[in-house]
């Protein structure tokens, strides 16, 4: 075995299609350049200290028991290790934290142990996000293991593979901020489950609109047309309002992106707290939109993705 090995895991925004994505319908999302940074070696004493953009903390709870599985997939004992994981996106906050340190942490594995393959990689993620979300579509994964935007369907059944086609979209401006305490994702997919189960004729129309949307975003992207593409983040935003998902900081970050110049802007991610994304026009307005959201204090990030 190797002395000390590093993985690399992506960080991901959704620009379309959350919640409804659980439940078979298209969604488009993006791995970004920010994710999670593990670095394993064989330890007399085992720790696990996870850094990130809010301090610093030894992992216990759910991260050790998702951590436990993912580096015995590789033939490993997670006691016998010093493990860190450094995360440049915030937890829990919709920009796919966990899935980042999961395939960060696999990729480690897999390099440490000289075992296992790529496949490997993905199932033992697949196996600490369930762990982390419950019934997880397996899109915070795919943008962990790739970089790029990219359309997404789940499986047909479970265990099925997913469908994740890589797309051409233009050069994006996108400014995220965390606006209230993340929620749970398990906690809002279940509770989206239970509105879906009491309101079937409202819940199945707008899970299909949101499909619906994130195909024409999909096609406002490849076409270039980031007018559009905004103007859908916005009707997204409305969408998963209704679905209950939205909090008052979410809305009040959506409208303030909007007045200072953003094409769009809504949740990302399970909602209920953590993060809104803004499409931004060009450098001075991402200066406005961040301007506006740092007067009320919320933490902001900023990615310029290439065409
Ligand atoms: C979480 O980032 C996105 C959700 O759609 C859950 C999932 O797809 O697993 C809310």
């Amino acid at each position: 075995m190797i002395d000390a090995a590093e993985g690399r895991g992506r960080g991901k925004v959704i620009l379309y299609g959350e919640h409804a994505v659980v439940h078979g319908f298209e969604a488009v999302a993006c791995g970004l350049p920010l994710g999670a940074v593990a670095r394993l070696r064989p330890g007399k004493t085992s720790t696990f200290i996870i850094e990130h953009p809010g301090g610093r903390f030894e992992a216990d709870g759910q991260v050790l028991k998702a951590a436990r599985g993912i580096v015995e997939s590789f033939g490993l004992e997670l006691e016998a290790l010093e493990s860190s994981v450094h995360l440049a996106v915030p937890v829990g906050a919709g920009m796919g934290s966990s899935a980042a340190l999961a395939v960060a942490l696999a990729r480690a594995a897999r390099e440490l142990s000289g075992q296992g393959d790529e496949a490997r990689v993905e199932e033992a993620v697949a196996r600490a996000e369930a762990v982390f979300h419950g019934q997880a579509s397996g899109i915070d994964q795919s943008a962990a293991l790739r970089g790029g935007v990219f359309a997404f369907r789940r499986g047909a059944h479970p265990g099925a593979p997913p469908q994740i086609e890589p797309m051409q979209a233009p050069a994006l401006r996108l400014v995220v901020a965390q606006v209230a305490p993340s929620a749970s994702t398990a906690t809002m997919v279940r509770g989206v489950h239970a509105l879906a189960r009491r309101y079937p004729a409202a819940i199945t129309p707008t899970f299909e609109a949101i499909g619906q949307v994130a195909r024409a975003g999909r096609a406002a992207l490849e076409a270039g047309d980031v007018q559009e593409a905004g103007e859908l983040m916005n009707v997204n935003q409305g969408l998963l309002s209704a679905l209950g998902v939205s909090i008052a900081a979410i809305d009040a970050a959506c409208h303030l992106a909007r007045q200072a110049g953003a094409l769009g802007a809504k949740l990302t991610g399970a909602g209920g707290g953590g993060c809104v994304v803004a499409l931004s026009p060009d450098a001075e307005h991402t200066r406005l939109i961040r301007q506006a959201w740092e007067a009320r204090d919320w933490p902001c990030f900023e990615f310029y993705l290439e065409p």
